[in-house]
């Protein structure tokens, strides 16, 4: 792997999104056939009910399709659940894992976030596993030390020739419009990465790191060009095309 990765810009369409809503897959497939984004590479997850559609639409082109999410195994009796091989038969190539959301709401702890970032790295697929403080955590001066916690816990050993991808996204600026400093981002994407070159040596440095919260096309000029901010996970702005376009544009 490269030294510096390519920008991975990678939309998060959370619980939204129709049949109808797969024009903007179109719409995006064709910005980026008629203007191509080389420097960086494009991604969109959106809700599993239609992610072989939007993964139909985008074969052949610049856009990757990926899921919000995967059960720890990969068949079996789990009623309502889906593992990562079937994410990938429906035209996945990323799994987001261990997002603020789930840990919350399903109670996912690091280890399971950590059995299901391994559960897609064995299906051949690309986990993005999200990390992040809470503002209650930021204020105590603890946010560096519970994402440290947080990685210790969540992130699996991975062969030469997989790739991993982290995601820090603080769970005070996610839907807010709020954004931390640029220092927080710079001092925090530095700890993270100074956190993979220990654990991985070498191959750490080729991990990417994505900035997530709040990010948009007005923001992103200033956040994406931080060292080590190696992309971004967006939640709002990824809906439609031309917000989405006006981010994958600006690297
Ligand atoms: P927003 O971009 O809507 O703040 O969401 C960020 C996020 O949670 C992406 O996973």
């Amino acid at each position: 792997m490269s030294q510096s990765p390519k920008t991975l810009i990678a939309g998060n369409w959370k619980m939204n999104g129709l049949t109808k809503d797969l024009a903007q897959f179109e719409a995006v497939v064709t910005a980026l056939n008629e203007k191509p984004a080389p420097d960086c590479q494009v991604l969109l997850c959106p809700p599993v009910t239609i992610l072989a559609g939007a993964s139909q639409i985008c074969q052949n082109s610049a856009l990757q399709t990926g899921a919000q999410n995967t059960h720890v195994a990969e068949s079996g009796a789990h009623t309502g659940d889906i593992g990562a091989t079937m994410l990938r038969d429906a035209g996945a190539d990323f799994i987001i894992v261990g997002h603020s959301e789930r840990r919350a709401d399903h109670q996912e702890t690091d280890g399971v976030v950590n059995a299901k970032a391994r559960s897609c790295l064995n299906a051949g697929l690309i986990p993005i596993i999200c990390v992040g403080e809470t503002h209650a955590e930021r204020t105590s001066g603890l946010a560096l030390t519970v994402v440290e916690h947080q990685l210790n816990g969540s992130v699996p050993d991975f062969d030469e020739g997989q790739e991993i991808v982290i995601a820090y996204e603080p769970v005070w600026a996610i839907g807010t419009g709020l954004v931390p400093d640029t220092n927080d981002i710079t001092n925090m994407h530095a700890a993270i990465r100074e956190w993979l070159v220990t654990r991985f040596g070498e191959r750490g440095k080729g991990v990417r790191i994505l900035y997530g919260g709040s990010l948009k096309p007005s923001n992103a000029a200033e956040i994406l060009p931080i060292p080590n901010v190696n992309g971004g996970l967006i939640g709002g702005a990824s809906l439609k095309s031309e917000d989405f376009l006006g981010i994958v544009y600006t690297v």
